[in-house]
Formats: C-alpha cells, sequence, structure tokens
C-alpha cells in the first residue's frame, strides 16, 4: 500500500515543514488550565491562548497531528460511533496554524497543493465551500482557478463558521470535500428520498477532508463575537478519513474509516476472539460466528468495539481510572459500552485487554505513551471488564424481559425506573441503556431516571451528614453561636435550640462550646454533652450552619426533653481524636510550606482534608512530584518538626494579614478580620483550624502517596505521629513475614525471590512446551499430514483430536513454515460432535487465495460458518463426521 496511515501522517508533516512550520507534538488529551473543555476536541486547543493574544508563542508556524475526542460538549459523535463508517469518539487530526502570520491566501493554496499534488486527488473529485459572507475566501478561490464557479459553494453559519465550544476563539472557514462516487452513498433506507450533497449529513459519499478555520473572534461567556487583535488560521484534516479517500484511490475499492490499514489490525484481533468464543464456549447464543462485514448489525459492534479501545488505551495512558464522575465517567462509561458489545458478538470473557493491545500495535509507534502505559492499560481495563461483567447479564436480561413487556402493550418508552434500576444495580450508565434501546426504537423517561438520580444524592447528603438520621433544626436570630475551644477541650453552656426526628437522634445548639465544627479541611468534634439531671447526648459530628455550630448525635440516657432550649449542659470533646486531628492539620500547613519551598510558589492548596487517622492536601501542580522530590519534601518536614518550632495564632484585619505574606486558600470565604497562624519564621497562613503549641508534637511526618486527582491537581496523603508509627510497624510485620516465608530475610529476601519468580516463568515454559507436545501428539495418532497439489499449489491437510483452536494456530505456523508455500487445512474434532476447523495460507499466495473464502465454503459442511482475515480464518462446526469431506473439499477450491 502505498498510502499507509503512517505514510498520510508523515507527508502532511513534511509537507508544511517545508513551508516554514515547527512540527510540535500532539497535547495531552486532558486539556491543561482550561475548565471550559473536558477533553481536547480539536487541534487548535493547544494554541487557545495564542489566538486569545493571552500568551505569546515561540513560533508563528506550527504544524502537527493531534489526538483529538469528540464525545462531551458541543462536539459529540459518541452515538453515532459504529453506526456509520466515518464517526470516532477518538481520532487523529492533522492541522497547520498561523498566529497571526499568513492568512487565508496561504492557507487555501497550500492545501490544495497537498492534496492535488502530494496526494495526487483528482481535482474533478474535489468541491470547496465558503461562508457566505467571506467575499475575500470566495475570491481566492475563483482567482485560483483550479475549481469551476459552480463546485464553491456558499453556506451559512451551520456549515461554514467554526466554534471550539460554548466560548472560544472561532470564525469563517472554508473547507474541501470529496465526491467519493455513488458506490459510497450508504443505501437508500438510511436517507430515504435524500439528495446527497456537500454539506448533507448521513451519507458517505460527500465527505470533508480539510477544514481551514479563519480565527478572527472570541466568543465570550454572554455569546457575543469580540474581534481578534490578529488574525490566525486554524486548520483540521481528519487523518482516518483522508486515509480511506486515498486508500479507496488506490485499491479501486470504496472503503471506509474502519477498512484502513490502521483499524484492520483492530478488527482483525476482534474477528480472531469472535471466532475463538464461538468455538471455546459451549451454549453461546450467537448463532454465527460473527466476522466483520457478514452481518450490518454485527458491524456495528465490532465497529464501536475498535472505536471505544482506542478512546480507552488514550485516556488510561493518560493517567484515567474509571470512576463516577466527568472525565473517569466517560471512561467507565466506554468500557461497559464495549463490554456490551463484545456480549452481541457472543465473547463472555473479558476481552478488551487484547483489543488495546492490536491497538498498540497499530498506533504504538506513533504514540511511544501506548507502550509505556500497556501494563496498566490491560490491568484497568479488565478490572472494570470484570467488575461491569458480574451484573451486565442479569441488566440485560432485565431489558429484554422490559422490552418484551413494552411491545406487547404498544409503549414506547421505557421508564425512568427501570432505567435507574438498571444504572444503580446493574452499572448501566444511561447512555449505554439508550444505546441498546435504540435498535428497537425504543425510549428512555430521562426526566424520570433524573428525578430518581436526584433523591438518590439527595439521601445521600442527608446520610452523609449523620450516620443514622439527619435530625432537623430551626436556626435563626438567637441561636449564633461561639467557638471556645482552641485550647479547651470543656465547657458549661446553655441550649439555644434543638431538634430532632424520633427522640433518639437529635441537633443541639448552644450559646459557647469547645466542640470544633468540621472547617478548613479539619473535620468536626465527638464527644459528650450532658445535662445536670444525667441526660447524655453522644455526639457524632459538629458542623456550622448559619453562624451556630450544630452538634448531631444521638442521646444515650434521658430523653431528647432534656436538651430542650434553656437547659444547662456540660459539654467535653473527645480529646484523643481532636489532638490527633489538631497533629494532622498543622502538619498540613508544614507539607503546604515544604511543597512550595520545593515545587515553586506555583503549588496552590486545592482542598484538604484533616482527620485523626491521616491527612490529604490536593494542590494545584502540573504533573507528577518525582520520587527525589517527594523524598525532599518529607526530609524538609520533618526537619521542620524536629526544629521544634513555636506556633502561634493571632487575629488581625484581612487586608494586613495579605500583607504579611499569609496563604490565603481561595476556596475560602473570609470576613475582614482573620485569624492567622504562624509557625516558626517558615508558614503563616489564614486558618480558623485548631493546632498544637509547637512544630515537635507532630512527632513524625511520613509521606504515604502521591497521585493525581484532576487534570493539574495532584493529592499527597500522609500520617502522623502515632498514626505514622503505626502504619511503620505494620509494613515492618509485612515485611517479617515475606522474610519468614522465602526463608530469608531484608537483601537476602529479595535476592531469593527474584530467583523464584525466575525459576517459575522458565517452568512455565516447560509446561507449555509439554502441552504442545502432548496435543500435538494426540492429533498425530489421529492421522499424519497429507500433502497433494492442486493447481500447481501445495495443500497440507490434517486431521486433529481434542486439539484446541489455540494450539491449532500454533500448528498452523509450523506447517506454513515447514512448507513454505502452501495451503493449510487442520480440522479438529473436539467431541460431542463439535468441531473446529482452520484454514491458513502462507503469505506468497494469499493474493490468489483467501483462507477467509476457503472456509466460508467448508464451514457449511460440518455445519457451521466462519470467516478471517486472507492469511488466517477459523471456524466451528456440530457435525464431526463430516470433517473428512469438509479438508477434502480443500484441494477442490483451491483448483
Ligand atoms: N478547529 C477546526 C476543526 O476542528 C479546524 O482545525 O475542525
Amino acid at each position: 500500500m502505498r498510502w499507509t496511515t503512517a505514510k498520510i501522517r508523515q507527508s502532511f508533516l513534511d509537507f508544511f515543514a517545508a513551508r516554514g512550520h515547527t512540527i510540535v507534538p500532539s497535547a495531552s488529551l486532558i486539556p491543561k488550565g482550561d475548565p471550559t473543555l473536558l477533553f481536547t476536541n480539536a487541534g487548535m486547543v493547544q494554541f487557545k491562548d495564542y489566538f486569545l493574544g493571552v500568551r505569546s508563542p515561540q513560533h508563528l508556524r506550527v504544524a502537527d497531528c493531534q489526538k483529538c475526542l469528540r464525545i462531551s460538549g458541543k462536539h459529540n459523535d459518541l452515538e453515532a460511533v459504529g453506526r456509520d463508517t466515518y464517526h470516532h469518539t477518538f481520532f487523529e487530526m492533522l492541522g497547520n496554524w498561523s498566529f497571526g502570520d499568513y492568512y487565508k491566501q496561504e492557507a487555501i493554496r497550500w492545501h490544495w497543493e497537498l492534496i492535488t499534488k502530494v496526494w495526487e486527488i483528482d481535482p474533478k473529485l474535489l468541491y470547496a465551500t465558503v461562508h457566505k459572507d467571506d467575499k475575500e475566501a470566495e475570491d481566492i478561490w475563483l482567482k485560483m482557478g483550479v475549481l469551476p464557479r459552480e463546485r464553491i459553494l456558499r453556506f451559512g453559519d451551520k456549515d461554514n463558521f467554526w466554534e471550539m465550544g460554548e466560548t472560544g476563539p472561532c470564525g469563517p472557514n472554508s473547507e474541501i470535500s470529496i465526491d467519493r462516487g455513488e458506490g459510497a452513498c450508504l443505501p437508500e433506507k438510511n436517507h430515504p428520498g435524500q439528495k446527497c450533497f456537500v454539506n448533507v449529513d448521513g451519507c458517505e459519499r460527500f465527505i470533508e477532508i480539510g477544514n481551514l478555520v479563519f480565527i478572527q473572534y472570541n466568543r465570550d461567556a454572554s455569546g457575543a463575537l469580540m474581534p481578534l487583535a490578529k488574525k490566525h488560521v486554524d486548520t483540521g484534516t481528519g487523518l482516518e478519513r483522508t486515509t480511506a479517500a486515498l486508500q479507496s484511490i488506490e485499491t479501486g475499492k470504496i472503503l471506509g474509516n474502519y477498512d484502513i490499514d490502521l483499524f484492520q489490525m483492530i478488527i482483525n484481533t476482534i474477528d480472531e476472539i469472535t471466532n475463538v468464543a464461538r468455538i471455546v464456549i459451549p451454549g453461546s447464543k450467537t448463532p454465527v460466528v460473527p466476522s466483520y462485514g457478514t452481518s450490518p448489525e454485527n458491524d456495528i459492534s465490532f465497529r464501536a468495539i475498535a472505536d471505544h479501545a482506542r478512546t480507552i488505551s488514550f485516556l488510561v495512558a493518560e493517567g484515567l481510572n474509571p470512576g463516577n464522575t466527568d472525565r473517569d465517567y466517560v471512561l467507565r462509561r466506554l468500557i461497559r459500552r464495549a463490554a456490551r458489545h463484545g456480549r452481541y458478538l457472543g465473547i463472555h470473557e473479558p476481552f478488551l485487554a487484547k483489543i488495546c493491545d492490536s491497538v498498540r500495535y497499530a498506533m504504538g509507534e506513533a504514540y511511544p505513551e501506548l507502550g509505556k502505559h500497556s501494563a496498566r492499560i490491560r490491568k484497568v481495563v479488565t478490572e472494570e471488564e470484570v467488575r461491569f461483567g458480574e451484573t451486565l447479564d442479569r441488566g440485560l436480561e432485565l431489558i429484554d424481559t422490559e422490552l418484551a413487556r413494552i411491545k406487547k402493550s404498544g409503549g414506547r418508552m421505557l421508564s425512568g425506573e427501570v432505567a435507574f434500576k438498571l444504572y444503580d444495580t446493574y452499572g448501566f450508565p444511561l447512555d449505554l441503556t439508550e444505546d441498546v434501546l435504540r435498535n428497537h426504537l425504543i425510549e428512555v423517561d430521562v426526566a424520570g431516571f433524573n428525578r430518581l438520580m436526584d433523591e438518590q444524592k439527595e439521601r445521600g447528603r442527608a446520610a452523609r451528614k449523620d450516620d443514622a438520621v439527619a435530625p432537623e433544626i430551626s436556626l435563626g436570630t438567637g441561636t449564633a453561636s461561639r467557638f471556645i475551644g482552641y485550647h479547651r477541650y470543656e465547657g458549661e453552656s446553655e441550649v439555644l435550640a434543638a431538634g430532632g426526628k424520633d427522640g433518639e437522634h437529635v441537633a443541639v445548639v448552644v450559646a459557647e462550646t469547645p466542640f470544633y465544627p468540621e472547617g478548613g479541611g479539619q473535620v468536626g468534634d465527638r464527644g459528650v454533652i450532658e445535662t445536670a439531671s444525667g441526660a447524655i447526648l453522644e455526639v457524632s459530628d459538629t458542623r456550622k450552619a448559619e453562624g451556630s455550630i450544630v452538634h448531631v448525635g444521638r442521646i444515650i440516657h434521658g430523653e431528647a426533653g432534656d436538651f430542650a432550649r434553656g437547659a444547662r449542659v456540660k459539654l467535653k470533646v473527645d480529646r484523643i481524636r481532636r489532638d490527633a486531628a489538631m497533629l494532622n492539620h498543622s502538619a498540613t500547613h508544614i507539607l503546604h510550606y515544604a511543597l512550595r519551598d520545593i515545587l515553586g510558589n506555583t503549588v496552590h492548596q486545592a482542598g484538604s482534608l484533616v482527620d485523626p487517622d491521616k491527612l490529604r492536601f490536593d494542590f494545584a501542580h502540573a504533573g507528577p512530584v518525582k520520587d527525589d522530590a517527594l523524598a525532599t519534601i518529607e526530609e524538609e518536614i520533618n526537619a521542620r518538626i524536629r526544629e521544634n518550632a513555636e506556633v502561634t495564632t493571632e487575629e488581625m484585619a484581612y487586608d494586613d494579614a495579605i500583607k504579611a505574606g499569609a496563604l490565603a486558600f481561595f476556596g475560602d470565604k473570609y470576613g475582614d478580620r482573620v485569624r492567622v497562624v504562624r509557625m516558626g519564621d517558615f508558614s503563616v497562613e489564614l486558618c480558623g483550624g485548631t493546632h498544637i503549641s509547637r512544630t515537635g508534637d507532630v512527632g513524625v511526618f511520613k509521606l504515604e502517596a502521591e497521585s493525581g486527582v484532576a487534570a493539574g491537581v495532584r493529592r499527597i496523603e500522609a500520617v502522623t505521629g502515632q498514626g505514622a508509627l503505626e502504619t511503620i510497624r505494620k509494613r515492618e510485620k509485612i515485611l517479617e513475614e515475606i522474610g519468614a516465608q522465602l526463608g530469608a530475610r531484608d537483601g537476602a529476601a529479595i535476592e531469593r525471590l527474584e530467583k523464584l519468580l525466575a525459576r517459575e516463568k522458565e517452568l512455565e515454559k516447560k509446561l507449555r512446551a509439554m502441552e504442545q507436545k502432548l496435543a500435538a501428539g494426540a492429533g498425530g495418532a489421529a492421522a499424519e499430514e497429507e500433502v497433494r497439489e492442486a493447481g500447481g499449489i501445495k495443500i497440507v491437510t490434517r486431521k486433529l483430536d481434542g486439539v484446541d483452536p489455540r494450539t491449532m494456530r500454533e500448528m498452523a505456523d509450523r506447517l506454513r513454515q515447514k512448507h513454505g508455500s502452501a495451503v493449510v487445512a487442520l480440522g479438529s474434532d473436539l467431541g460431542d460432535g463439535k468441531v473446529a476447523i482452520l484454514v491458513a495460507v502462507t503469505p506468497d499466495l494469499t493474493a490468489k487465495i483467501k483462507a477467509g473464502d476457503i472456509i466460508k465454503n467448508i464451514a457449511p459442511i460440518v455445519g457451521g460458518t466462519g470467516g478471517g482475515r486472507p492469511d488466517l480464518a477459523q471456524a466451528g462446526g456440530r457435525d464431526a463426521s463430516k470433517l473428512d469431506e469438509a479438508l477434502a473439499k480443500v484441494a477442490a477450491l483451491v483448483q
């Protein structure tokens, strides 16, 4: 193939490099510091600031090949993926840019030259479009004289005005489209009565292969277009569709995006798995062995899996994990959708890791991150597949039952309750349920679903506030309370308000309390409140609400009435718990200081959690913190602890505090007067929390983990004091246990372990070799290989007994090697009437003879169907008595 995907990618970059462009790498799929976008959806995203004039570019002309996702926000193609042959969630976009340098003239001229001279597309197939008000672009096309007037078309904003999102840089564009001929027109049923043409959706005949955007505006949050100081060029050319167009021209066949060389590698792997799945999994529901290109319905699943595997691979490579919010949920939804499509093809085992491997084979050279993170990709994908696999079948069954019911009653809608049950109990994301139902023209009551979802969230919120029941309490004037617990754990006061639901779970507000209410990341205090009459309230949490401090808990002695307004009470904080939380809170201040000291002042707190057992600190920072930096940070913190610096607090005016260099956490609101916490000469922070009096009280600080929680946000987890000691001891015990099991300690244990692992590998290899020998021996007993000739071509057949499809493939490889040039046909009797057959063709013959064709012809003889690639195809069947006949027919077919 002359125009492989890789060559097209390179030819584009070479072309623009020769025209003064600097080639830059693709940016991450997760936009850095751009909260308006979930994912990079176009090449220009990483250059947005240059267009807006916020940053100055290093080079005025740039070109690249950018990984893009269109799965959220303004550009979302998820629903179309699989259903046609040219939509993707992930795709590669070739682009060239001018940042205030060249403009329409060069952009148009060069693209035309690239398409017609380098890629040699016949101008007769091409059309250009311009925005109806863009006289300048239209004139450039006319003056170039390369296209007749009637093939330069004007369109309005919908087609010829490009925007990256609801806000951001934008402008009119000019597009180049190719007419791929009537053969590329989708069946009439897809668009009855439609006249297919440029910019008419739903057909694959006219495809845009170049989008030249002339960026001259910024759309602001109010929706207004603001002219930019400079004019820019932003171009985008979809790599997959360009490849499909060029490979179609080259092969004389109409190829869709999923037929190009890159996708073939991925689709073939799915093919292989469906073949094997059909043979080794008894009772599979799928009636035939699905192969790509044999059934329109199955093809949707093939394409969806191939597409999703690419997106999944890249997202995991960029550090995402499947989860329940934002980007993580997108990843989870994709893995679950892919798993569901696998079921449709009869695959009941986790299989996505294998597909992701083939993505790596197809794309790893251009994107080394796929190779670098391959182990993580396999692990993350398989874990999620297994998790979902446990409920997927039951969920699909529920959908089937519901469908039958709805159809019987003539309805058109699945209830919100069922959709919610699918989500809540079976882990079906809403869009997955919708996708399954779309084939049946049934909709989901989304409003009903959302209502149940909101209710659940509400319940969750209430449950989090109190382990059992969230007591109601009415607060207002006269219920404001004062915190007196900075240096005290006990106090006496009067009840100002009380509430409750069931006489047991109550909420109490007093005038003055030593209980610290949750705030600044520090958890609320626990303890007891007692009345003079002996009633006891066990406080499980303390929170702030509208100027009051609310103690929430359970009455363990007496009754709710004892805590009515006006009652005198004694309050006692659980001191051990508070002290532990306090240690951790002070430790976060030292950590914050050390992070800024070692990583730089760009580090800012983004959130924190301080509880008695551990601390968690989130902060803005690009990329992971390196191990050696982490070690230095830990060192620095412990040095500051040993320094035993004094911790002081002081109230002052906010402005004075900021002038004094105090760090404020912008997530918090501050009043005019603020509390400032200082530690020695190194840390000054605004903080309302409780602190130790000397840094030495922390004892020891042990860093436990560093990870990413969102784009540009890192998280550090650590333990201090007694908690640190316990963690270290626990780890010591584990090491001792490992040492005891291995019969060697410390360094010697590592050596011993290495030896054991090497030995295990060796044994596995030996075992595998023996299994093969055994299998070959058993097959040999059934029959030796037979060699004959037909039409000058060597045909090798062999009947086997109980040899599994995987071993058959290995045998076929050996036979192909042994005979050099041959058609190899193997048939294996798997017992119970079941058979597996395999045809393999050496590469020199595949132009004339296709393994897939032969298998399609002989599979029916044994009561099966099958397919595969030109060099290897497999099938299963149910009539072992016809195995000889099927193998004998191969010679006739070759002839
Ligand atoms: N930004 C335009 C697009 O995404 C051109 O690169 O199509």
